[in-house]
C-alpha cells in the first residue's frame, strides 16, 4: 500500500541516477516500424527458468521466474488459468530497477502501484515484470539496459511461454510505469517495436526536468518557509486568491517564479511534505550536476549575475559551514533501533541492510542542513563526500549505503568532516543558467527581448540520455499506441511537460496522431496518491486531490479495447498552459477527458458564514464528457477528516445517459471553525464487467469552504 513513510517520499521521483555518470553508456537505439519486431538483442537470449509453480495465493496463478543466463536480468510472471486469459499481458516499469517481485509486493517504493496484479487477472490479462537488468536501483553503466532493453527481453520471452501455455495466439503486450517509470513507458514505445502494442506513461517529464524542477521548486520553498500557508489559504476555494497578500519582495518574488515554471497554488499544502522528500530526491541527483558542472558552484557565490554573488540576507543566513567529527556509523537496523521512522521496503531491502547509510555527528547546527555535503577531512576516505538525505538530529542519512557512495565504506568513528549546505543553496537558481529555447515556454520568464538575462551554463538537458536513467531522450516516435496520463497539480512532474511531449509526437505523426495518442490530464492529482494516513494533515489529503490509479487502469483498459477491437480511446483532455500553469474548461462537455466534473455549493456559493448550529445546504453537480460512460456514485465529507460518511441524496439525471447527477443534502456544524467539505464522485466507462468491483472507478471531487462562528 501507500505510505506515507519519508523514505518512500525520498524515492518517489525519478530514477536514482547516481552512477550512470561513472561510465556513461550511449543509448544503443534499436529502430524498427511499428509491426516489425525489434531484432533479438544479443545480450539476452539465453532464458532459463528457475521456478515454474502453481499458487494460490492471493489468487490462483502459475508463477514462472527465471534468469537470462550471463546476465543479470531476471523475471517474473504470473499466469492466470486459461478461463481468465485473454490474450494479454500487462508489464509494470518502475522508476527504479532492482526487483523482479513488485506485481504482488504489499510495500513498494515510489509510484509501483499496489494490486495490479489482482486488477491485471481481471482485465484477462497476465503480469509480466522484471529487474530491468539490474540487481540494484541504480542504471548502471549502460543505462539503455534498464531504460528499456531489459523489459522488452522480458516481454519477448513471457510470448513464448504464453503461446506454450495457452495455446497459439496474437499475445498483446502493454507496459505502464510512472515518474521515472514514465521515461521508461516511453523508450519502451519510442525505442523497440513489435514488442508492446501499447505504453502508459504516467506523471510523466521531460528532457528539462532535471535538475530544473527541483532547483526551482527548493529555492522557493526554502525563502517561502512557515508563509507557504497564507498561500494554501488563499489560493483554496472561498479564498482571497491573492497568493502573493503578505509576503514580502524575496518572497514575492521565488513565488512567481515558481509559479510561472508550472507548480500550481494549489499545491502548497503539501509543502513540509515535498520539502522533505524532494530535497531528499535531489540531493542525491545533485551529485551528477557537480560532475557535469563543477565550476558552477563556484562561479555562484564569486561572478555577477549569480544570485549567490550579491547574497540577500536569507542566503547567508541558510549557508552554513560547520567542523565537527563522526561519531558512529549507522545501518539501517542501527537507524530503526534508534527509533527513527525508516523502513525500508522490498525492492531496495537487499541494498540497504547491512550496508552503513548514516553518520552520527558529535554535533550539529540546527540550522536546515537540508541536502548538505559532509566532506571527510581525514581517515581513509579524506577528500571525499556524501549528500546527505536529510537530518534528524545530529544523524545525517546517506540514501542506498554504500553501492551509491563507496566512500562511506571507508569512514570512521573519529574521522573529522565538514557539514556544508554551499552546493545545494548554489543548485537552487541553476535553473536560471539552463535556458533550453523557445520549446519550453516557461523560461519566457527568465529572458529579455527573446535573449536570457542570466549568464548561461552547458545545457544538461542535452545530456539527458545520461540523465533519465533510460540512455535514451524522449523524442515522441512512438511505436505503440499510447495514452499518457498527466497529473494538474503535480508539484515535481510539472504538468505542462505532456504538453510538450504531444508535441513532439505530433512533430512524428502529424494528422494520425489522433489515431494514436491521447493526454488525459487528471483534474485534482499530484504526484503521489493522497494519503490519508498523515495524522497532521488537515484537512485530509482525500478531501483536497484524488487518485490517479483508476485512471492508469482505465487506461489500460481503454488501450486493450483501442487496440484489440478497433474502439477509439475517449478524446485527450482539452487543457491550455496558461504562464506555465494547467487551465481546464468548467464544462465536461468542453473538457472532455475521462474525469467527472464535480461542482459543490454550500447555501449557493463556494464559501458559507454560518452560525454554531445553523443549517447548510449542499447542492452537487457531477458530470461526465459525453460518451464516456456513467456516474456511479458520490460521497461527501464534511468535517475534513476525509472518511466520506454521508451519500446525500443522489439524482442521476437518466434523460442524460447518467452522464450528469445532483446531490442534495444539509448538515449543521456544533463547533466554531472553519471547514472544508467535499464530494467526491465515480464514474465507469460502458464495456467493464466489474461495476461493482473495485477497479477503474475514475473519481474527481469539489470543495466549499463553511466558516463557523
Ligand atoms: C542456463 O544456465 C543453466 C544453469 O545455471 C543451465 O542448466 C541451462 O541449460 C542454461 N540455459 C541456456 C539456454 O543456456
Ligand atoms: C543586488 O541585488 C539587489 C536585490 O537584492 C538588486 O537590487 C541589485 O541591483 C543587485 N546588484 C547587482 C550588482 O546585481
Ligand atoms: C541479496 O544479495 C545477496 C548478496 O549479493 C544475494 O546473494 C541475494 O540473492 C540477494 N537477495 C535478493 C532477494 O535479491
Ligand atoms: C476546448 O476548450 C475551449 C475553452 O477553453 C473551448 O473554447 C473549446 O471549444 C474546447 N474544445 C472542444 C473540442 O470542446
Ligand atoms: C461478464 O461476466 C459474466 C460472468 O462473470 C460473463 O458471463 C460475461 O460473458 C461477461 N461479459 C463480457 C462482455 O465480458
Amino acid at each position: 500500500m501507500w505510505s506515507n513513510t519519508i523514505f518512500t517520499c525520498v524515492i518517489t521521483v525519478f530514477a536514482i541516477t547516481g552512477q550512470s555518470l561513472v561510465a556513461s553508456g550511449k543509448g544503443r537505439e534499436i529502430i524498427g516500424l511499428n509491426d516489425e519486431p525489434s531484432p533479438i538483442d544479443p545480450l539476452y537470449t539465453k532464458p532459463h527458468i528457475d521456478k515454474d509453480e502453481w499458487r494460490d495465493k492471493p489468487v490462483r496463478h502459475r508463477y514462472v521466474h527465471g534468469i537470462f543466463n550471463g546476465t543479470d536480468l531476471r523475471f517474473s510472471f504470473y499466469l492466470p488459468p486459461k478461463e481468465i486469459y485473454k490474450g494479454r499481458f500487462f508489464q509494470p516499469v518502475s522508476a527504479i530497477s532492482g526487483s523482479e517481485n513488485v506485481v504482488f509486493a504489499t510495500f513498494v517504493v515510489g509510484v509501483d502501484l499496489p494490486d495490479m496484479g489482482l486488477f491485471g487477472f481481471d482485465s484477462g490479462a497476465a503480469m509480466v515484470e522484471s529487474n530491468q537488468g539490474r540487481l540494484d536501483p541504480l542504471p548502471g553503466s549502460d543505462p539503455t539496459i534498464p531504460g528499456y532493453r531489459g523489459s522488452a527481453a522480458t516481454a519477448r520471452f513471457a510470448r513464448e511461454v504464453m503461446q506454450k501455455m495457452y495455446g497459439p495466439h496474437r499475445t498483446y503486450g502493454y507496459v505502464y510505469g510512472g515518474s521515472g517509470g514514465a521515461y521508461k513507458a516511453q523508450a519502451c514505445s519510442e525505442s523497440t517495436s513489435g514488442i508492446w502494442d501499447g505504453s502508459v506513461p504516467f506523471i510523466a517529464a521531460s528532457p528539462v526536468a532535471i535538475p530544473n524542477v527541483f532547483t526551482v521548486l527548493m529555492h522557493a520553498m526554502r525563502i517561502i518557509g512557515d508563509d507557504y500557508e497564507k498561500i494554501v489559504d488563499a489560493a483554496d476555494v472561498g479564498g482571497s486568491g491573492d497568493i502573493y497578500a503578505g509576503l514580502n519582495t524575496e518572497k514575492k518574488e521565488a513565488l512567481q517564479e515558481v509559479t510561472r515554471f508550472g507548480l500550481a497554488p494549489a499545491a502548497w499544502f503539501r509543502y513540509t511534505r515535498s520539502y522533505l522528500s524532494y530535497a531528499a530526491v535531489f540531493s542525491q541527483l545533485l551529485d551528477n550536476v557537480y560532475r557535469m558542472d563543477p565550476t558552477y558552484f563556484d562561479d555562484f557565490w564569486t561572478k555577477p549575475g549569480y544570485l549567490g554573488s550579491n547574497a540577500t540576507q536569507s542566503l547567508l543566513k541558510a549557508r552554513v559551514s560547520h567542523k565537527t567529527t563522526i561519531k558512529a556509523m549507522l545501518t539501517a537496523k542501527q537507524v530503526q533501533a534508534l527509533g527513527i521512522d525508516f523502513p525500508v521496503p522490498e525492492n531496495v531491502k537487499n541494498v540497504t541492510d547491512n550496508a552503513p547509510l548514516a553518520l552520527w555527528l558529535s554535533d550539529a547546527p540546527s540550522t536546515d542542513l537540508t541536502g548538505s555535503v559532509i566532506k571527510l577531512e581525514t581517515g581513509a576516505a579524506a577528500g571525499k563526500w556524501v549528500y546527505t538525505l536529510f537530518m534528524v538530529g545530529p544523524i545525517a542519512l546517506i540514501t542506498y549505503g554504500e553501492r551509491n557512495s563507496p566512500s562511506l565504506g571507508l569512514m570512521k568513528a573519529g574521522d573529522s568532516v565538514i557539514i556544508d549546505n554551499s552546493i545545494f543553496l548554489a543548485s537552487q537558481t541553476y535553473h536560471r543558467h539552463q535556458d533550453p529555447g523557445p520549446e519550453y515556454p516557461v523560461w519566457e520568464q527568465f529572458r529579455k527581448d527573446g535573449k536570457p538575462i542570466y549568464p548561461q551554463r552547458p545545457l544538461l538537458s542535452q545530456r539527458y540520455d545520461e540523465l533519465s536513467g533510460t540512455g535514451t531522450t524522449q523524442n515522441g516516435k512512438i511505436n505503440t499506441k499510447m495514452i499518457l496520463v498527466e497529473s494538474q497539480m503535480d508539484e515535481i512532474a510539472l504538468p505542462w511537460e505532456s504538453r510538450w511531449y504531444e508535441n513532439q509526437v505530433r512533430k512524428h505523426l502529424g494528422a494520425d496522431m489522433d489515431k494514436h495518442y491521447r493526454t488525459w490530464m487528471i483534474d485534482k492529482s499530484m504526484h503521489t496518491p493522497p494519503d490519508r494516513m498523515i495524522p497532521t494533515m488537515y484537512p485530509a489529503e482525500n478531501t483536497r486531490i484524488v487518485s490517479y490509479i483508476p485512471v492508469i487502469q482505465q487506461a489500460l483498459r481503454d488501450l486493450v479495447q483501442w487496440v484489440e477491437n478497433g474502439v477509439p480511446a475517449p478524446a485527450s483532455t482539452n487543457y491550455t498552459v496558461v504562464d506555465g500553469n494547467i487551465q481546464l474548461p468548467d464544462s465536461a462537455a468542453q473538457r472532455l477527458g475521462i474525469q467527472p466534473v464535480v461542482t459543490l455549493k454550500a447555501n449557493g456559493k463556494e464559501r458559507a458564514d454560518v452560525k454554531v448550529g445553523e443549517s447548510v445546504e449542499f447542492s452537487g453537480v457531477i458530470e461526465l464528457p459525453p460518451g464516456i460512460g456513467k456516474i456511479i456514485s458520490a460521497e461527501l465529507d464534511f468535517d475534513g477528516l476525509g472518511l466520506y460518511l454521508n451519500t446525500g441524496t443522489l439524482q442521476v439525471d437518466a434523460s442524460a445517459s447518467s452522464e450528469r447527477a445532483t446531490v442534495q443534502t444539509s448538515s449543521r456544524f456544533w463547533l466554531k471553525g472553519t471547514y472544508f467539505p467535499a464530494l467526491r464522485a465515480y464514474s465507469q466507462r460502458p464495456f467493464q464487467n466489474d461495476t461493482a468491483a473495485k477497479w477503474a472507478k475514475v473519481h474527481n471531487l469539489g470543495r466549499v469552504r463553511v466558516v463557523v462562528a
